[in-house]
């Protein structure tokens, strides 16, 4: 792996120890409060989509973490807490494809009673087998990837020969258990997939379901990413207006990464994500956490913190909240918004490993 992880202690040089009990006050140096943890479960994944896992790279010889190396649920749910402890109001496991980790509905067991906002990022290739267990666990809410509805578009997207029609049956599956609406993210590259934009506003609204539409982004170092392969959200919108009249909405919160817009018929809405032409590093409250247990404070990050360390070496509680605490106060992370052609070609984590 390129990039560093470095060691964390409580006596760390980013800080010093933080007072207890500062509930909501944690703010890092541009203000930000610390709200959203993305947990990946496993770097692995059944797909391997272009932007994310080139085959190339992620081939029979990639090595991916060994067992011991990553984070056990028991672990996971004890950081957890303590991020919530910190704040922390919404959770999201990643991957990955997590639902590839063994038992993931008994994690999901494990973190409900934390009382934050539990969801889960699925490529929804195995959701009919596991979104009843998934509600019944106390899972929140889903969100699917599915970039295109036409069959050889899709199988060449997760270059892995899977059909869009399983991935619809994940939706289904997931919708009759309960998770109605669920969130469809589509990854949009020009001269992939940049010609169904209208086809799957079409397909989707009315659904009751939500698509978004996310900017083809630079993430990782090995997806071959150039500016030209990205469309603009304006010209999503500008596009699917054109068909289907649409207006803004206001945000759900504070910090939401979708930019959301209603159907002017009533047909429901859409949404786009736009890392990169409309960066939205000034709200980001999204503290990260890989897979073998490692912080990260970006999406684009070159390093991460090692908390595994510590947690494996007996730190207590406290001495772990400290140093969490410690690096989220000293997070100055604003990448998209300063992201120049340069920045687009150092070595950065890759997603599958930080968690998208
Ligand atoms: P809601 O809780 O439903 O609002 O979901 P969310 O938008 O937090 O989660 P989701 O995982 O669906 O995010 C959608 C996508 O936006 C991700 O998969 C990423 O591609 C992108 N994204 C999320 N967070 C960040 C971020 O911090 N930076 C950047 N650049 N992109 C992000
Ligand atoms: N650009 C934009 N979105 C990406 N995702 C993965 N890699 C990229 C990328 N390079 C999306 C996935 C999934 C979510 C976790 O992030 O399609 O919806
Ligand atoms: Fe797997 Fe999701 Fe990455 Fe595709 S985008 S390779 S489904 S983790
Ligand atoms: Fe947050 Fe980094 Fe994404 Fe900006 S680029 S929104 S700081 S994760």
């Amino acid at each position: 792996m390129s990039h560093k992880v470095i060691p964390i202690s409580r006596r760390s040089v980013l800080g010093a120890p933080v007072p207890r009990h500062d509930g909501g006050a944690l703010a890092d140096t541009l203000g930000r409060p610390m709200r959203d943890l993305r947990i990946s479960v496993t770097d692995r994944c059944n797909f391997r989509c272009t932007y994310c896992m080139p085959r190339e790279v992620f081939d029979a010889g990639y090595k991916f973490l060994a067992h011991e190396a990553i984070l056990s649920f028991e672990e996971i749910t004890r950081l957890a807490g303590i991020f919530v402890g910190l704040g922390v109001k919404k959770i999201r496991l990643t991957g990955g494809e997590p639902l590839l980790r063994k038992d993931l509905p008994r994690l999901v067991e494990m973190l409900a009673p934390l009382g934050a906002d539990l969801t889960l990022t699925t490529n929804g290739s195995s959701l009919v087998k596991h979104a009843a267990a998934l509600k019944l666990a106390g899972l929140n809410r889903i969100t699917v990837s599915l970039d295109s509805l036409d069959e050889a578009t899709f199988r060449a997207m997760n270059d892995a020969d899977f059909p869009v029609a399983k991935v619809l049956d994940g939706i289904a599956a997931a919708a009759n258990a309960g998770f109605s609406p669920v969130k469809i993210n589509m990854v949009v590259k020009r001269g992939v997939n940049g010609d169904q934009i209208v086809d799957a506003a079409r397909y989707w609204r009315d659904s009751g379901h939500i698509l978004r539409f996310i900017e083809f982004m630079d993430v990782g170092s090995t997806n071959g990413w150039r500016m030209d392969d990205v469309i603009p959200s304006a010209e999503v919108v500008r596009r699917i207006g054109e068909a289907f009249p649409l207006e803004p909405i206001a945000a759900n919160y504070a910090g939401e990464v979708a930019g959301r817009w209603r159907y002017r018929d009533g047909a429901g809405e859409v949404g786009v994500i736009s890392s990169v032409t409309q960066a939205f590093c000034r709200d980001c409250n999204r503290m990260r956490l890989s897979t073998e247990g490692s912080l990260y404070t970006c999406l684009f990050a070159q390093q991460g913190y090692d908390l595994k360390s510590l947690l494996r070496g007996g730190a207590d509680d406290d001495a772990i909240r400290d140093s969490i605490a410690a690096v989220w106060r000293a997070r100055g992370d604003r990448y998209s918004e300063n992201r120049t052609a340069e920045t687009a070609k150092k070595p950065k984590v890759e997603m599958s490993y930080i968690g998208g």
